[in-house]
């Protein structure tokens, strides 16, 4: 009975009807049967590609062809492979790939893959991921150019942050090249968003970039963008600055880019163009570009970690946001902002700070500034638990223990109330600090973990105090 069915026919008919995509090859690589849904998959006709060697179909750069060939060879299957590649027709996929071998007489003749379309999960993961990301950010309105910030954002009540807005709004009309320093948590992104939302070019793109946070040789492909061939996997892609077209460009932590890549972005701002990482064209440069740093931009010139002519062109104006410590009213101003915000966000009654807590805040040092501050008030109504009133009990272990010693500094153990406000706390803050650093042997990072700022917050204050380190 089975002799007279045509095995090949039916088995052909099958693969023909499943949803998973099929190819099979030879042992030489050719290929013998690919069927319709990898077809529909990957945007060729299964009779153009029947009959030709893998390495003829598929661009050796962005399909794997050495699966089939290392399974043909092993004897060993390769199983769930992820893959993204792109298709002939230009179409990004991502699929998942089982390759198998075929054997004959103890003989690999053949090898096949049964390959799963999973670019639809992989989307819906990413938005998936995006959602969560909004969430998390309290919901927070995100306006159709990518930016969540306006001047009315922006809480104060010092007469040193009403002299800033005026500049910054007189900056955003002006249109030249910005730079923003101020410390960490000081409202920089906020402000820069403000600046673009101020502009004429609101209604452009607002692209903003973390040098800090990207390894350099990905920073300068998405910066000026890629050819396709430039190297292993680059395809052709607009970089930022294409992407910020006649918007703004922001450069966050401009003082962590390499010297070397400060140097072609130099080069891009000189000429006002910019060619791809593999590329010929000049593209013309048309947004405009505003970069921000932590470390005061002398200070990064003398160290070498900026060059001064890129300096140059990047600060035809400039601004200094002034770090919290630095301005009392805003830290009450910022403090019924935030306790409003997370007591509406959790739900709860109406809190308030003790006074003597309100006390403390004002003559805390704020290392991360707003954002400490913003954070403090937020694990603090969290730890509530029903009260109203948040004291020093409710807040972040580091500062439980600060404020108690803060005490005692006031009171004169420990720093002396003597000389101007400023060189008092910075007594302060260096005596603070290097209690932290003795607590953890001289640890950099545990702590700065333990006064909640970032490692290289620690070591500026460390070099700006003149605090001598151990070991
Ligand atoms: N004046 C302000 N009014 C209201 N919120 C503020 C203000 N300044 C800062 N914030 C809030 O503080 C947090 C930190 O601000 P932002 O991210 O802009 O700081 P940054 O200077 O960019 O910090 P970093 O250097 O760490 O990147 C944000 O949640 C921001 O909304
Ligand atoms: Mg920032």
């Amino acid at each position: 009975m089975l002799s007279q069915v045509p095995l090949a026919k039916v088995l052909s008919a099958v693969f023909e009807s499943i949803h998973e995509g099929i190819i099979v090859t030879d042992n030489t690589g050719k290929i013998i049967f690919y069927n319709s849904e990898l077809g529909k998959l990957e945007g060729l006709e299964p009779l153009s590609v029947i009959g030709k060697h893998l390495t003829e179909v598929y661009d050796a750069v962005t399909f794997d062809t050495s699966e089939h060939l290392s399974v043909t060879q092993s004897g060993q299957p390769v199983l769930e492979k992820r893959k993204t590649y792109f298709t002939a027709n230009g179409k990004e996929i991502t699929i998942v790939a089982s390759t198998f071998p075929v054997y004959d007489e103890g003989k690999v003749v053949a090898a096949y893959s049964v390959c799963r379309d999973i670019t639809k999960f992989k989307e819906l993961l990413a938005k998936t991921m995006q959602l969560q990301d909004q969430i998390g950010q309290e919901q927070e309105y995100v306006g159709s150019n990518g930016t969540r910030y306006s001047f009315d954002s922006m809480i104060f009540a010092s007469s040193g942050m009403q002299n800033l807005i005026n500049s910054a709004k007189k900056a955003a009309e002006a249109d030249g090249s910005l730079l923003i320093f101020g410390e960490t948590g000081t409202g920089k992104e906020l402000l820069v968003q403000a600046i673009h939302n101020y502009s004429s070019r609101k209604d452009e793109p607002f692209v903003a970039i973390n040098c800090a946070a990207i390894p350099e040789t990905l920073l300068e492909s998405i910066l000026f963008g890629t050819v396709k061939g430039a190297f292993t996997g680059a395809v052709d892609g607009k970089g930022l600055f294409e992407q910020a077209g006649k918007g703004t460009l922001f450069l966050d932590e401009l003082n962590s880019m390499s010297i070397s890549l400060q140097a072609k972005l130099l080069r891009v701002l000189q000429e006002k163009s910019v060619r791809r990482v593999g590329g010929t064209a000049e593209i013309p440069v048309r947004c405009r570009v505003i970069s921000s740093t932590n470390v005061e931009p002398w200070e990064s010139i003398n160290t070498g970690s900026l060059r001064k002519d890129l300096f140059y062109r990047l600060a035809v104006i400039s601004l200094y946001i002034p770090p919290l410590r630095e301005r009392e009213e805003d830290i009450g101003a910022l403090l019924t902002y935030f306790l409003h915000k997370f007591q509406r966000i959790y739900g709860g009654k109406e809190v308030r700070v003790s006074s003597e807590l309100k006390e403390a805040f004002l003559h805390y040092s704020w290392p991360g500034n707003v954002r400490e501050l913003e954070h403090v008030i937020e694990s603090a109504v969290n730890m509530l638990d029903g009260g109203q009133i948040i004291r020093v009990e409710h807040l972040p272990p580091y500062l439980k223990t600060r404020f108690v010693s803060q005490d005692a500094a006031l009171q004169g153990n420990i720093v002396k109330a003597e000389g101007t406000l400023a060189q008092i706390l910075r007594d302060a803050e260096k005596q603070v600090l290097t209690e932290a650093l003795r607590a953890h042997g001289g640890n950099i990072t545990k702590a700065a973990e333990s006064l909640g700022i970032a490692r290289q917050n620690l070591q500026y204050r460390i070099r700006k105090l003149g605090i001598e380190q151990m070991g």
